[in-house]
């Protein structure tokens, strides 16, 4: 494909940066190699000095994890990317790669589960503070911004509660000051938002879900439009990390992109009717997302979003256990950690992804030990909807 060529998105998913030209392979073959051979020293040495781009063992680079980082730092709209084993190895050697000991980072209150545990147990271990604010008012940052602070941190939408963080404020407000902007894109894809575009410095995502789309790969990726940056990252700390993707789901993942646009639109569809569903159900209360009149964050899902993604979030009316009793019940959604799958998810974040805070520090910021997720999957959404209805049924 011709990279300088300005080709929409659903072209760029669609087609590899780089054809196989030797075999005339329209998909690209799995170099499922460890190393690779040189002819001389004087191509290894061209090599190790980064003069050509000759791949030297898969723990650094490989022509099918390469395929994969070029198609995603066209989609991201940066410069360059690096993929990592999970999107946990991703976040975590970013944090490690940008703060050093005495630096402070700025974290928004709500994160998933193990980027929490990264932020407030390992990087204080290594003398770095991190500060937890509700960055959906951007004023409260204004506070903090010292000399200290290094990188700020956050979800939009985060998970499980969907607040959006208004990227183009943030950037605003740190001015020309020496800050990384880093944005957890995984709830919405390249295909709904592009923070780059609106002031990140470095987006990454949890691939595992709507890049690999099938529930058949954990990954993780970074994009950047500092092409230094990236190259340090990959090769200062995902080769000396270790923290390498395997070959096979590079091209997996590769596999997937091929239709992220049509899993976007077709998991959205469905999320508006169960959403509308959900909040029009008698039984059903606090009902999030996006496209409904309730959703608090519209002035930012119009200034950085093309769309609301397909995670909603909920509570059923009474107890706990009526909650338990709700999700037992239901065929279709499957009881799972993760998103962005084919098949719906469900679950009580206070019991799975978020295990790892107090219960008082996630009531506080109303994820309550009732509240419920789902990540809306490709199903018949009537189908979906009947599962919902006769379990809901069962609460009385
Ligand atoms: C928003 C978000 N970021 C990062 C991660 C971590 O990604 P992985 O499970 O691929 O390590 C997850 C996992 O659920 C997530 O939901």
């Amino acid at each position: 494909m011709d990279k300088n060529n300005n080709y929409r998105l659903e072209t760029l998913l669609a087609h590899n940066t780089k054809d196989d030209r030797e075999n005339r392979a329209l998909t690209p073959p799995i170099a499922q190699t460890s190393t690779f051979y040189f002819d001389n020293m004087d191509q290894v040495k061209k090599a190790f000095n980064f003069e050509t781009d000759d791949y030297v063992y898969t723990r650094g680079n490989n022509p099918t994890i390469r395929l994969f980082e070029e198609k995603m730092a066209l989609i991201e709209k940066g410069n360059a990317a690096v993929a990592f084993a999970s999107g946990m190895a991703a976040i975590s050697s970013v944090l490690f790669s940008l703060l050093k000991p005495q630096d402070q980072v700025v974290f928004h209150r709500t994160l998933y589960g193990s980027t929490h545990t990264v932020a407030k147990t390992l990087l204080k271990k290594y003398d770095i503070d991190s500060k937890f604010i509700d960055l959906t008012n951007s004023d409260n940052l204004n506070a903090l911004i010292d000399d200290a602070v290094k990188v700020i941190y956050f979800e939009t939408p985060s998970n499980p509660n969907l607040e959006l963080i208004d990227i183009q404020k943030i950037k605003k407000i740190i001015g020309d000051k020496n800050i990384k902007i880093v944005v957890d894109n995984t709830f919405l894809s390249p295909y709904f938002q592009n923070p780059l575009e609106n002031g990140a410095d470095i987006v990454l995502h949890s691939a595992t879900k709507y890049i690999s789309g099938h529930g058949d790969v954990v990954a993780g990726v970074v994009v950047s439009k500092d092409i230094d940056y990236i190259h340090r990252l990959k090769f200062d700390y995902m080769t000396e990390f270790g923290g390498v993707i395997s070959p096979f789901n590079a091209w997996l993942l590769l596999r997937g992109l091929k239709t992220l646009h049509i899993r976007m639109k077709a998991h959205e569809a469905n999320a508006i009717k169960i959403a509308d569903y959900l909040n029009s159900h008698k039984k059903v209360t606090n009902v999030i997302y996006p496209s409904l009149e309730s959703y608090p964050f519209t002035e930012v899902v119009s200034k950085q979003m093309r769309g609301f993604g397909a995670i909603i979030t909920f509570e059923v009316k009474g107890s706990r256990e009526d909650a338990v009793n709700f999700i037992d019940h239901l065929k279709l959604f499957k009881i799972a950690v993760s998103l962005g799958d084919i098949e719906s998810l469900i679950e009580m974040p206070s019991e799975m992804t978020h295990l790892g805070y107090d219960k008082s520090e996630l009531e506080s910021f109303g994820l309550t030990e009732k509240m419920i997720r789902i990540s809306v999957g490709l199903e018949n959404h009537e189908d979906l909807i009947a599962d919902l209805e006769k379990s809901l049924d069962r609460i009385k």
